[in-house]
């Protein structure tokens, strides 16, 4: 595995337009990012906690369909998004389908949990590392349609603009791109009706991160 942001190599400003970062607090032995979107919260004493791999609860209850915030979680941006009904079938259009180069996540990218066609534990909730697996840039949302993405009939999903790789919204990649594999998903569960515990498994999962193939 690279080492994430270094590798990444891109400057504050990429960051700041691209996400707004969540850095999560201490509750016991877990970290919470409460209610703030679309706020960007401040740094507290349990940041270098919960960048030694400590699992960190985010809220998801002020998240409305269509939107998105990411959490930091070892030092790696992971991107939550609340995806719309469209959105969902975009995942299961056979003209989108065919535009990517694994869509079964037949590579190891993800948990058994996320091995699905909509890579996730729950289909309304897409959780993944935001880190394109060419070489570590960190890809920003793009809205179905937008201009920035050289591609007819864009679906909507994540553009890395460092070499063009595309990933639908599910995280996976597109063909003919740079990037050779779908967006990592890290381990995770829900611990309530809007509470997503990152960096955990559910109880009947082993899945390890850092088996993953690339990130
Ligand atoms: Fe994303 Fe090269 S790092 S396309």
């Amino acid at each position: 595995m690279t080492d994430t942001l270094a590798h990444a190599g891109l400057d504050a400003e990429v960051l700041r337009r691209d996400f707004l970062v969540l850095m999560a607090g201490a509750l016991g032995a877990v970290g919470a990012a409460s209610a703030l979107w679309p706020f960007v919260a401040s740094l507290n004493p349990a940041a270098d906690t919960i960048a030694a791999g400590a699992p960190i609860d985010v809220d998801l209850s002020p998240l409305q369909p269509g939107q998105q915030i990411t959490v930091l979680w070892r030092g790696r941006p992971v991107v939550i998004r609340r995806r719309t009904g469209e959105e969902l079938a975009s995942l299961q259009a056979p003209q989108d389908i065919a535009r990517l180069a694994d869509p079964a996540s037949l590579a190891a990218q993800q948990p058994d949990y996320a091995k699905n066609w909509h890579r996730s534990a729950n289909p309304e909730y897409l959780v993944m590392v935001a880190i394109c697996t060419h070489l570590g840039c960190l890809p920003g949302f793009e809205a179905a349609g937008s201009a920035a993405v050289a591609v007819d009939n864009w679906p909507g999903g994540y553009f890395c603009r460092c070499h063009g790789s595309k990933y639908d919204l599910a995280g996976r990649v597109f063909k003919s791109v740079p990037a050779p594999y779908n967006l990592p998903v890290p381990p995770y569960h829900f611990v309530g009706d809007a509470t997503l515990r990152v960096g955990e498994n559910p109880p009947d999962s082993r899945f390890d991160f850092s088996d993953i193939v690339q990130i």
